[in-house]
């Protein structure tokens, strides 16, 4: 019988690593990648009503209000795709109200992943990261950079990628992770993000092999 969908959480602080890996565990785990960053993000280039909504916010490195955000998860997480691959969602919840919602909706995941990274090398990731339009791919000008002189000329900036909005992006997070944290006590997992990608990407693969592991130990 086809065992139940893997539904994982993945957080951390700004430029912790969250699109990185998440990158690589699609790939290897066929899960539905659910990013509200991205999902912003793609509203704002489109210029829809939400987009409209929350480029001010994003723009700034504040969070949107709660109740776009949630709308907006809660309509991704229930479509077909989601539900019978399974999910990673990114980047919420980011407050503890985001929090108590999906438990309000008994939507839970099997796993949470916190990336932990020092502060001090936060900044210098964001302010040098780059994002490719067309493939949606993450780069870094030092760590990362593009495979080609095409891919080059076309990647872009976020508005949100410096120096002092990375700062206060920060200081938003840490006010609120401790509230979220607590509402996933049971399923936390903290991973050293201050390694190269490849090293994180084999723990975070041993974790989620383990927690399928156990749901097809409990079926039996
Ligand atoms: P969002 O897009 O979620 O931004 P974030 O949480 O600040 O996270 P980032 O995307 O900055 O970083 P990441 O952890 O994905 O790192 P990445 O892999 O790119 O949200 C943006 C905004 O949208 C928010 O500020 C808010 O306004 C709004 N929003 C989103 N969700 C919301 C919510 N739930 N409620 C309200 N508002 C919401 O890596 C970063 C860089 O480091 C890259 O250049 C990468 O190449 C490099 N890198 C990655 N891993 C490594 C490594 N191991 N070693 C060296 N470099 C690395």
């Amino acid at each position: 019988s086809k065992s139940e969908p893997l539904k994982v959480m993945i957080s951390g602080a700004p430029a912790s690593g969250k699109g990185t890996q998440c990158e690589m565990i699609v790939k290897k785990f066929g899960l539905v990648h659910v990013s509200t960053g991205d999902l912003l993000r793609a509203e704002v280039a489109a210029g829809t009503e939400i987009g409209n909504k929350a480029k001010d916010y994003m723009n700034s490195g504040r969070l949107v209000p709660d109740e776009i955000v949630t709308a907006m998860v809660k309509a991704r997480l229930m479509q077909k795709d989601a539900k019978e691959n399974g999910w990673l969602l990114d980047g919420y919840p980011r407050s503890f109200a985001q929090a108590q919602s999906l438990e309000e909706m008994k939507i839970r995941p099997d796993i949470y992943i916190v990336l932990d990274v020092p502060d001090e090398i936060l900044v210098d990731r964001c302010v040098g990261r780059r994002l490719d339009p067309v493939t949606g791919k993450i780069y870094h000008i030092t760590y990362f950079p593009p495979e080609n002189e095409e891919i080059k000329e076309r990647l872009v900036k976020r508005p949100d990628d410096t120096e002092e909005k990375v700062k206060s992006r920060l200081q938003i997070y840490k006010q609120n992770a401790e509230a979220i944290l607590s509402t996933y006590l049971d399923i936390l997992k903290k991973i050293d993000g201050n390694r190269p990608k490849e090293a994180i990407f084999k723990e975070v693969e041993s974790l989620l092999l383990c927690v399928k592991e156990n749901e097809e130990t409990e079926k039996l």
